[in-house]
């Protein structure tokens, strides 16, 4: 019960920080994709224990009011918990921005002032283009497949804190599996048998 109710909450959260204009939206691996993808996004790579980034959040914060960017998602990912989104983009610094424009990946190397970011973002100034291949490029089907597992893995992990399951009741659960696996394995060698069973028999009357 308590369970649909957070995820009713966290869906909720989850569109109200989409549709919120002139906000800085917080990603983690459960949203990065659905919110960032596909769409005009800028990402800014932070630590909790950078004070800079934290003075450059106040240009983000300048930069999310300027007409120019209103269709613009600004978006910040915590890359100090988040290790799998750093790895994505080969952040390696904190703060890093990229952009997402047009299915393409553009890394900011110019310096971190409202003015610049946002030129960068309008006329793509100071970007440098991340390559296309399959590892390189962070919206690839690899990178994505990664993202989508590590959020059903928190997702899972979520459910199990919540839905307060005994100890045995995931002894069970992994009975119940094994004994599924069991019966998949024995169909298989019982249909491997049956094709070895076929084989031509000589009689020898
Ligand atoms: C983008 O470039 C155009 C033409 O050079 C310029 O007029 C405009 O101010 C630039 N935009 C930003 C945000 O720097």
């Amino acid at each position: 019960m308590w369970y649909s109710v957070y995820s009713v909450l966290f869906l909720a959260l989850v569109l109200l920080s989409d549709f919120g204009s002139g906000q800085v939206t917080e990603l983690t691996p459960e949203n990065f994709d659905k919110l960032c993808s596909s769409r005009l996004c800028l990402v800014e790579f932070y630590a909790p224990w950078c004070s800079y980034c934290q003075r450059v959040d106040s240009e983000l914060d300048l930069l999310s009011r300027s007409p120019e960017v209103k269709s613009v998602t600004i978006a910040k990912v915590d890359g100090s918990r988040w290790k799998l989104l750093r790895k994505r983009f080969f952040v390696n610094a904190f703060p890093s921005f990229f952009l997402i424009k047009d299915s393409k990946v553009y890394r900011f190397v110019g310096s971190h002032k409202a003015n610049h970011i946002r030129s960068f973002i309008c006329n793509l100034t100071d970007a440098e283009e991340l390559p296309s291949g399959f590892f390189e490029n962070p919206l690839s089907t690899f990178w994505k497949t990664l993202s989508m597992l590590e959020a059903i893995n928190l997702e899972s992990a979520r459910w199990i804190r919540n839905s307060r399951l005994p100890v045995y009741g995931l002894a069970w659960i992994t009975c119940v599996v094994l004994i599924v696996v069991l019966m998949f394995v024995g169909c298989v060698l019982n249909v491997i048998s049956s094709f070895r069973g076929r084989k031509p028999q000589v009689k020898n009357d």
